[in-house]
């Protein structure tokens, strides 16, 4: 079968360290990733763009950092218990498990004319039975019912139950957010397309909890709000589009959702949803946990169990998007080159310090010039191989400038500074280094 180009980022991902399967060593663990060096750069530096434009650049919006684990009536009252399930069938031939709506199955799962889309058997799968999500895990000693408990599917029930804490610990008033950053779990039946759809994965989710009958207008401010800060990471905007939910695709908590989905190799898919929740969290947790969750307008003396308009996107699957966005082949001078044209403020490394070879004064220099970038930017010393070599591996890593160190620089404290993207080389004095890569990197 001919290489596709998710093979290829899945290979260049782990031969330039972004992402390795887990546990790889004992075979891999099913749909589960770890991060390598440059990896968790990339993935960090988005986590804090998003964090900074949702909290500290917004008046309105608190931080949270909740736990993962929860007590767990939380889910009971949040409907995932009984509502956060997928359709499973299973083949009793050849034991593997789908979900009913797999479009590789044919005909009716249960139905003899339905078969197998791995062993082709008809007749051989059973009818759908619901199958939930949520991991289960035991509290203390005791391995029994009474000590079941979950890892969080979403983050955000920690915010739903932290809100009156939020609310009045921060002396918010209503409209305000509340936002997160945190792992989650879900136990999917088909998990794919590398960190597309993972069994633990992050999200960055935000909840804001407006007065009802607001709630529209502030459903569409974000869904703008979230389509520019999307646009700002560099991702061409002609492969982003938004898709509203029909009735049978809105989650259990949802009355109006949208997903904002990428054209990734293996087709349009979603990666962030904007949904109005109504007080379908809230009203369910005052219920089930006897705590008034009404908010009190100071302004009216109105009482009112907020709405919530929330957004959730997956650092995870933005970071897939990030990358797909990035992968570029090109030919340069008649030769091949892989580059990820990450934006510079995204990219792992900033810059790579080289050498142009190891004699005549060029490594101490280098060596000065990377000590002393490395204080205020994540960047990187190399002297080995070529100087072309040098520079596809820090095309294929994305790191937008090579500075190399020639007989020149030793003569002026001059360098070149190598564009990613143009290949065009400028000479820039050694010493307005710092300064050139700040203003390369702003935005
Ligand atoms: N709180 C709402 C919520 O969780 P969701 O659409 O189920 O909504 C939100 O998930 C985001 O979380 C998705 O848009 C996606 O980016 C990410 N996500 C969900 N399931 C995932 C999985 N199995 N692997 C990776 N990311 C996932």
């Amino acid at each position: 079968m001919p290489e596709t180009v998710m093979d290829k980022l899945v290979s260049l991902a782990k031969r330039r360290g972004f992402v390795f399967q887990s546990s790889e060593i004992y075979g891999g663990l099913g749909s589960v990733w770890d991060y390598g060096p440059l990896g968790v750069e990339l993935k960090k530096n988005i986590k804090e763009r998003w964090w900074r434009s949702m909290v500290h650049e917004r008046e309105d919006i608190e931080g949270l950092d909740a736990a993962i684990l929860m007590h767990p009536r939380v889910w009971e009252a949040s409907g995932h218990i009984a509502g956060f399930t997928d359709p499973l069938v299973d083949c009793k031939q050849c034991k593997n498990r789908f979900r009913a709506d797999d479009p590789r199955i044919k005909g009716t799962p249960g139905q003899p004319d339905a078969q197998c889309p791995v062993c082709g058997t008809k007749g051989s799968l059973t009818v759908a039975r619901q199958f939930n999500l949520m991991f289960k895990t035991f509290m203390g000693p005791l391995e029994e019912a009474a000590a079941v408990v979950y890892l969080r599917p979403e983050t955000a029930q920690g915010i739903y139950v932290n809100y009156l804490n939020v609310l009045q610990s921060s002396r918010q008033k209503i409209p305000f957010g509340i936002a997160q950053i945190g792992k989650a779990f879900r136990n999917e039946i088909t998990p794919g397309n590398f960190i597309f759809r993972t069994r633990e994965f992050e999200q960055m989710e935000m909840q804001f909890f407006v007065k009802p009958g607001t709630e529209v207008e502030w459903f569409e401010f974000w869904r703008g709000e979230r389509m520019k800060w999307l646009q700002g990471l560099g991702i061409r905007p002609e492969k982003l589009r938004w898709h509203q939910h029909g009735q049978d695709e809105l989650a259990h908590y949802a009355k109006d959702a949208y997903d904002i989905e990428y054209e990734f190799p293996f087709g349009w898919q979603e990666f962030e949803g904007v949904h109005n929740r109504t007080d379908f969290d809230l009203s369910n947790h005052q219920r089930a946990s006897g705590k008034k969750l009404e908010y009190l307008d100071p302004a009216t003396n109105e009482r009112f169990l907020p709405y919530v308009v929330e957004t959730s996107a997956g650092a995870d699957r933005t970071a897939l998007v990030v990358l797909c966005d990035a992968y570029r082949e090109e030919e340069v001078e008649g030769e091949k080159r892989v580059v990820l044209q990450f934006k510079p403020s995204l990219a792992p490394l900033k810059a790579a310090v080289f050498p142009l070879v190891n004699k005549d004064g060029m490594p101490e220099l280098a060596r000065r010039i990377y000590d002393g970038l490395r204080g205020e930017f994540n960047v990187f010393y190399d002297d080995g191989g070529s100087i072309g070599r040098r520079y596809r591996r820090q095309d294929e890593a994305g790191t937008p400038f090579g500075i190399t160190v020639d007989g020149q620089s030793t003569q002026d404290q001059t360098v070149t500074v190598r564009d990613r993207d143009t290949l065009k080389q400028e000479r820039v004095g050694a010493g307005q280094l710092a300064a050139y890569l700040k203003a390369k990197l702003a935005g």
